[in-house]
């Protein structure tokens, strides 16, 4: 068995007339014309329960995608003893066997299932074709084939032997389950978070967010159909503080894989903290949580660079990506420029449902979120010293739609300069070239996260000197590009500070959290 680099999934093409789009659509209209039922499966069971909860297009409220089924403590229990007795048996079946299940999960999607998965994700989660296509598609892929690859190193690495002494290194899976919980916005990560640790061979209770549910029930089908026994993900939809109850005071608890927001993640770690003595061994905590992602324009940048960069990082996906930039700073001299750039860019930007293709912008996940949003841009747009440069509109009637909103902020510590808003909301501080040093400072220390960051600049010694000052502020640093779009296998992604313990998504950084290693000495 042996696992070569894997070449990351092509991004398919979309346009007017391709085979991509024409199954796209009939996988829309196919979900848009029956109510799919989303059971919660555990140890291979489909589990309906009396509360039926419905999924609808965050675009188009009123319509019916389907009803998920959600479960209490009791169901969280019995997804804790399926993973228990199902970990025997999936932990002792060969590398090679766990493998190649997880290779074929990756096909599966790379084929049959793309289009079902993409247009689960556009529906479920109001993603535009091309961001479905490199999420649900492309970067799950990537992650099931480059984690296996990774993996098969782990593995293969070994101490040294010695004359009459042979030493070995034994990659176990933890003592007990992995509890994967998971966010709204990637349908990848969602499907990373189990997969990954089931890989090492633990087993999983995984819980999605509501708002995944669609497409969270797709990589369920894809995983039975590529064979993974039962037991080994438990997909329940129960309540996150109602899961926690159960999870966080089991004995058996053996580790966190999250992904969401910086509150969430701290709430569940103090109590994890509360109950440590509770637990058989020390649980692993791992967690991506919020971002802050900044960009610095230098001089010296290139306009049409920093404009391109600006509206793709800022509002793809509305915004809602953990890396998404959501504060800029821009030197005067260059703003004029960028500024018409921003406003002419935006003025040809369609906003709507997916099923138009043309369309940039969709809506937001949901009305909690729609509200939270739009309170800072009607905030916002009272406060002294901000101008609303752009956008500023929004509307909920049909959908939950917010134009990409630009404000210029006279105060660098203004709210929106420093809070994790999570939309379609960019704020741009304009600083005099001389203060280029002092800007540094402030972008180091207005937010406590550290995920994403960019620098736009075409002098060298520019570069390297913000590369370096800014050397704890980001956990993934771009250089001349937006702050958006890493690549499984290219660009390991994973914040520091408040975003999260920084253990790198789809790399060995990750894996080797998912195993408690015995080292075996021999004499002869
Ligand atoms: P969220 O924190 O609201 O939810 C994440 C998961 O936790 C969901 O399944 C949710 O139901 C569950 N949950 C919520 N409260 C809980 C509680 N008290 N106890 C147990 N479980 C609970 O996040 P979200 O809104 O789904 O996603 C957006 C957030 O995720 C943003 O903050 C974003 O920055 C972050 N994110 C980070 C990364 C990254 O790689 N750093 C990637 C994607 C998203
Ligand atoms: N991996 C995602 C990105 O880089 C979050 O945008």
């Amino acid at each position: 068995f042996n696992v070569p680099v894997p070449k990351n999934e092509p991004v398919k093409d979309y346009s007017p007339g391709s085979p991509e789009k024409k199954a796209v659509k009939e996988a829309i209209e196919a979900y848009r014309s029956v109510e799919t039922d989303i059971p919660m499966i555990i140890n291979g069971r489909e589990i309906r329960t009396e509360r039926k909860l419905r999924v609808s297009p965050p675009h188009d409220h009123q319509h019916t995608l389907g009803y998920f089924y959600e479960g209490d403590e009791s169901h969280v229990n019995q997804a804790i003893e399926a993973a228990l007795n199902a970990k025997k048996q999936w932990a002792d079946l060969s590398w090679e066997n766990r493998a190649s299940i997880f290779l074929k999960a990756a096909d599966l999607i790379a084929g049959p299932y793309r289009a079902r998965i993409n247009a689960a994700t556009m529906l479920g989660q109001s993603k535009n074709a091309y961001q479905a296509e490199i999420d649900a598609a492309c970067e799950l892929i990537d992650f099931l084939r480059f984690n296996v690859h990774y993996a098969d190193e782990i593995y293969r690495q070994q101490p040294s032997s010695s004359p009459g002494v042979w030493n070995k290194l034994e990659y176990r899976p933890l003592e007990g389950f992995v509890f994967a919980l998971t966010p709204f916005n990637f349908t990848a990560i969602a499907g990373n978070l189990p997969t990954s640790a089931a890989l090492m061979g633990n087993t999983v209770v995984w819980k999605p967010a509501y708002t995944q549910a669609l497409s969270a029930s797709v990589i369920m089908d894809v995983l039975a159909e590529a064979g993974l026994p039962d037991g080994v993900i438990n997909l329940i939809f129960v309540d996150g503080p109602v899961a926690g109850e159960v999870i966080f005071n089991h004995p058996d608890f053996a580790g966190i894989h999250f992904t969401g927001s910086t509150k969430v993640f701290q709430t569940i770690w103090s109590t994890i903290g509360a109950n440590i003595h509770k637990y058989r061994s020390y649980p692993r905590i791992v967690g991506e949580t919020g971002g802050k992602d900044f960009v610095v324009i230098h001089e010296s940048a290139n306009v049409d660079e920093v404009v391109t960069g600006l509206v793709r990082g800022a509002f793809e996906y509305q915004g809602q990506k953990c890396s998404a930039a959501s504060r800029a700073y821009i030197p005067s001299t260059m703003w004029p420029a960028v500024e018409e750039g921003i406003k002419q860019t935006l003025s040809k930007v369609k906003m709507g449902g997916v099923e138009d293709f043309t369309n940039f912008v969709n809506a937001v996940i949901d009305e909690r979120s729609f509200q939270k949003i739009t309170e800072y841009i009607t905030t916002a747009k009272k406060a002294d010293g901000v101008t609303v440069v752009a956008g500023g509109n929004f509307d909920s009637s049909t959908g939950y739609f917010i134009e990409p909103t630009v404000l210029k902020v006279d105060d660098p510590k203004y709210r929106t300069m420093c809070e994790e808003i999570f939309g379609p909301l960019l704020s741009v501080y304009v600083y005099e070239p001389n203060q280029f040093e002092a800007i540094l400072d402030i972008v180091d220390s207005t937010s406590p996260y550290a995920l994403t960051g960019s620098i736009f600049s075409k002098d060298r010694n520019v570069v390297e000197r913000v590369t370096d000052r800014l050397r704890n502020t980001a956990g993934n640093f771009y250089i001349n590009d937006k702050p958006t779009g890493a690549v499984v296998g290219q660009q390991p992604f994973g914040g520091a500070r408040a975003s999260g313990t920084n253990d790198k998504a789809g790399s060995s950084l990750n894996l080797l959290r998912w195993v408690s290693a015995r080292t075996i000495k021999e004499t002869y």
